[in-house]
């Protein structure tokens, strides 16, 4: 009977909601870790969703013919389908559902492939900064290293609490609008008080929800750092008062315009 009933205790559940982010040594097992690499290792390989749109450069401007500094891959079950019956995939669910509820279900996932000797952090934001800013939202993303994940290699960081604040202003990394990624702006970096490290075992976690202030740095080690990230969330409710992020409006990524291209139906 596979173990997809995995447990939080009380205390760990009080955790989550107190501090915003809670880290486990394991939510599932070495053998679901080596078969998830090898499909994420394929997946990377074969550049998968490159013309939708899913697969670009998270961090620099993901021209054709450039190294990405650091790729990322959107809704990589899509072309991994395997995934979704991984042990990894039912136990995000059951912890899901103990945070935010019965309703919770994931229906997004993502996956960062850190480069060896590549230095290049995933800036400090909120994830709610990327969503449409109508909307109010009750998520969790599940961060999953498929290797160890340290502090040399790009381990998560948090702001305990940050997770109480409502999207603070953002902008373009290198405020260039053609880079998918956001930073935070250089005016709010005051919120980055008291980050803890959270270094992980391979097939550890870590659990936010989609206000905490987070942040990886670069990878100076010799391997890859592969993290899967899965979504987990009730449906959201729509905000009294409206917002607009214009982080998100000056937006002129490749990525967007490939998927925009292939969403056309062919004439
Ligand atoms: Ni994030």
């Amino acid at each position: 009977m596979p173990d997809d009933t995995i447990r939080l205790s009380e205390m760990q559940i009080a955790r989550f909601h107190e501090e915003g982010f809670l880290a486990i040594d394991r939510i599932t097992t070495p053998d679901d870790v080596a078969a998830l690499r090898v499909s994420y290792d394929r997946i990377f390989a074969e550049r998968a969703g490159r013309d939708e749109g899913n697969q670009f450069d998270l961090a620099g401007t993901d021209e054709e013919g450039k190294e990405a500094k650091l790729p990322q891959i959107l809704q990589p079950a899509k072309y991994a389908p395997e995934m979704l019956d991984s042990q990894l995939y039912r136990n995000a669910s059951a912890i899901g559902k103990q945070l935010l509820g019965d309703g919770c279900t994931c229906g997004f996932a993502h996956a960062i492939f850190k480069p060896p000797h590549s230095d290049v952090p995933t800036p400090w934001h909120q994830d709610a900064a990327y969503w449409p800013p109508d909307k109010l939202y009750a998520s969790i993303s599940v961060w999953v290293p498929l290797q160890e994940a340290t502090l040399e290699n790009g381990c998560m960081h948090f702001v305990p609490g940050s997770h109480r604040m409502d999207v603070v202003a953002h902008r373009s990394i290198n405020n260039d609008p053609r880079v998918h990624g956001l930073e935070l702006h250089p005016e709010q970096m005051h919120h980055v008080t008291r980050a803890v490290a959270c270094p992980l075992p391979p097939g550890g976690a870590t659990f936010h929800g989609g206000y905490m202030l987070h942040y990886a740095p670069g990878n100076r080690s010799d391997i890859p750092r592969r993290a899967l990230i899965l979504n987990l969330a009730v449906p959201t409710t729509t905000r009294d008062q409206p917002r607009s992020y214009p982080w998100l409006d000056e937006k002129t990524t490749a990525r967007a315009k490939r998927a925009q291209t292939a969403a056309k139906p062919a004439m």
